[in-house]
């Protein structure tokens, strides 16, 4: 029986930006997805790939004085390399740019123009170029992009239109007759009302006042839009529309197209009606995901608060990013992304139940039987009975949350099974069975059953954490594969004994969350510091709003006199100080600590703010700020006074 065919895609990114973290949970997510349907024996097709033609990207490309070209090939080596870090098992990467995929656009283009759905005309209405979108007045918000925010532009020039109206009255009747077509049920409501019952108008699908774009065979003034040029990525990739449609033929329809919900209007009114204007068959789904915030704001280069996968990864490890992205927030809807809820996660869930349950298992089988696993002997004891049940019981819920793609419901199930484990430890204490040989036969019944769950574990966190489930499985010496499939973990009891345990490295070592907290902001400081030094010339710095004198005046700046300084243990980058100040000392804490000994602090003269709020950092109160300067090279000078004659002293104003 050949197997049944799942079809599954991320959008196509950008190459106009570095990804963030944002970014990466789209594909953390598909991936996941995608890894769990082939454990179930499902023929996947995972696709994912690059968006790389649009004004936008042609702009960026001229400000650093390159080609578009070199441009979209360099953020693409950059997005491959983003997703073998975050162990992205993806089956075909699509780029606007290959010559195949150029190829169906425009034979796509084409057959919409004979058959009439594609018509020509003048264009004239308001564009935003960062996020390539068409709007009209009433749907902008406070005269801005209502989707960034930015100014938008009048565009007027020729171009083709589709008769996305045309499909109207289809669309609706399919949305509302296919259940799951849009998912979760919250953002279909939306685009029914919001979109689709107010009324389509034709989509301008062509523009004359740039180059970088997929030209219009039959008119080469103009190219194609890119909406219309990256949706047909997902039968582009599959070779429809060339010699080799054998993919298309067997992969068509998606199954699932997972979208951020910001384009979830793109991937359920334009696409779908593009599909029914080639008379091609619609994905069976469009999954709406939610956006990780930060602040409760989007995350976003331009924000300046980007969180890099990169810094993250190396930190802790590709599966606790992947872990966190996928527990910490339902998908579908909205979160916030802390440092503080990561570095939770990772010491609560990871470190202590799943990290703690492994090390306890291999040392006691160790202990007690020399790295041996023993044999289980039936004994109908009731601990064991139940540990059987509640892992039967949690395939069956992951598997339901899985299907539905609820990927924290399933990490919670999995988490559930974790604990309980842990309680069946603490409940047999088998430190305490250890001491009586006539209790072997029951210590070791619970180091097979401990062994067995884990062993279940592993296979269940395998979509989730591909690296961490192999570190189980080394750990508990399985090799062979039959007994890591995912339907093996329906049979509780498969393990053989004579298996010889080989402790390893602890998988999650705890973290000092308060150390470290601090240390990853200043992290994300200096990744921030280089990238904006990179984009030079590409954003202009920001310039702060005009104050006035009494604004200025509302400065208390003085000169001090450092008394004493230290460094602050928590801290790498912290420097303790007590500044004299006229007859006053104040506490000042910076973050200095990686330019400036505490020695060379010692007598030096400062301007200090002395009216700051105290605030405490790293548990020290600071009362003042130290002033220097630093460039985004990572250099850092403090300011002082240049009197060599040693006339001003401590307390004089600054002004
Ligand atoms: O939209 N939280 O590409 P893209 C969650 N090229 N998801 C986020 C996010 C955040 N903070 N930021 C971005 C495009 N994403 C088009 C797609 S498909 C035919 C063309 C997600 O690079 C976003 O929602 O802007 C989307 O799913 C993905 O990153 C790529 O976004
Ligand atoms: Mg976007």
């Amino acid at each position: 029986m050949s197997k049944e065919k799942f079809y599954i895609t991320t959008p196509i990114y950008y190459t106009n930006n570095y990804l963030h973290i944002g970014h990466s949970y789209t594909t953390i997510a598909t991936d996941a997805m995608a890894r769990y349907k082939k454990m179930r024996g499902y023929d996947v097709k995972f696709l994912t790939g690059s968006d790389e033609h649009g004004q936008k990207i042609e702009d960026s490309a001229k400000q650093k004085g390159i080609s578009p070209k070199e441009y979209v090939d360099h953020i693409t080596n950059h997005i491959k390399d983003l997703w073998k870090l975050l162990n992205i098992d993806y089956d075909y990467y699509i780029r606007t740019t290959d010559e195949k995929h150029i190829k169906t656009v425009q034979k796509i283009f084409k057959a919409l123009y004979d058959k009439g759905d594609i018509y020509k005309g003048h264009y004239e209405g308001l564009y935003c170029t960062p996020c390539e979108t068409f709007f009209t007045e009433s749907q902008l918000k406070d005269g801005k992009c209502p989707d960034c925010g930015r100014d938008v532009h009048n565009v007027k020039e020729e171009s083709y239109f589709f008769k996305l109206s045309k499909y109207q009255d289809r669309l609706i009747k399919h949305i509302e007759e296919n259940e799951d077509f849009i998912s979760p049920a919250s953002r279909k409501n939306e685009m029914l009302n919001n979109f689709l019952r107010p009324g389509l108008e034709d989509l301008c699908v062509s523009r004359t006042s740039f180059k970088w774009g997929i030209p219009v065979e039959f008119d080469k003034e103009h190219v194609v839009y890119v909406w219309i040029d990256a949706l047909s990525n997902y039968i582009s990739a599959l070779g429809y529309g060339s010699d080799d449609d054998s993919d298309f033929k067997k992969y068509w329809p998606a199954d699932i197209h997972v979208v951020g919900k910001e384009i979830v209007r793109f991937h359920t009114i334009i696409w779908p009606a593009m599909l029914m204007a080639l008379d091609l068959e619609l994905p069976k789904q469009i999954f709406g995901h939610g956006w990780l915030l930060i602040d409760g704001g989007k995350m976003s280069k331009s924000k300046g608060n980007v969180v890099d996968p990169k810094v993250l990864v190396d930190r802790y490890g590709v599966d606790a990013i992947r872990y966190f992205l996928l527990r910490e927030v339902a998908f579908g809807q909205d979160g916030n992304f802390t440092n503080k809820s990561l570095i939770e996660r990772i010491n609560f869930d990871l470190a202590n139940d799943l990290g703690n349950l492994l090390s306890r298992t291999v040392g006691m089988i160790d202990k007690y039987f020399g790295g041996t696993l023993p044999t289980f002997t039936d004994s109908n004891d009731e601990s064991e009975k139940n540990i059987k049940e509640f892992s039967n019981d949690t395939i069956i819920k992951v598997e339901q949350y899985m299907d539905k793609m609820q990927f924290s419901s399933a990490l919670t199930e999995i988490w559930n099974l974790v604990r309980r484990v842990n309680k069946y430890i603490d409940e047999t204490t088998p430190w305490v069975l250890a001491k009586d040989e006539a209790n072997k036969n029951k210590l070791a019944n619970v180091m097979y059953t401990l062994a067995e769950a884990l062993r279940i574990i592993g296979i269940l966190i395998t979509p989730a954490m591909p690296n961490t489930s192999k570190a189980i499985f080394e750990q508990l010496s399985i090799k062979d594969d039959n007994l890591l499939s995912w339907d093996s973990a329906k049979t509780f009891g498969l393990l053989a004994k004579d298996l010889s345990i080989t402790k390893g490295n602890v998988i999650f070592p705890r973290i000092d969350i308060e150390k470290e907290l601090e240390e990853l902001d200043a992290m994300i400081e200096a990744t921030k510091a280089k990238a904006n030094a990179n984009n030079k010339g590409e954003t202009k710095t920001e310039e702060k709003e005009q104050i006035g004198f009494e604004d200025f005046l509302k400065m208390d700046f003085k000169i001090g006199e450092v008394l004493e300084c230290e460094k602050i243990k928590k801290s790498n980058k912290l420097l303790k100080s007590k500044v004299k100040i006229g007859d006053k000392v104040l506490q000042i804490v910076s973050g200095i600590a990686n330019y400036y000994t505490p020695e060379e602090m010692v007598g030096k003269k400062v301007v200090v703010l002395t009216n700051l709020k105290p605030a405490k950092l790293c548990g020290e109160i600071s009362e003042g700020m130290i002033l220097a300067a630093s460039d985004n090279d990572n250099n850092l000078k403090l300011i002082t006074v240049e009197d060599s004659d040693n006339v001003i002293k401590s307390g004089a104003e600054v002004k």
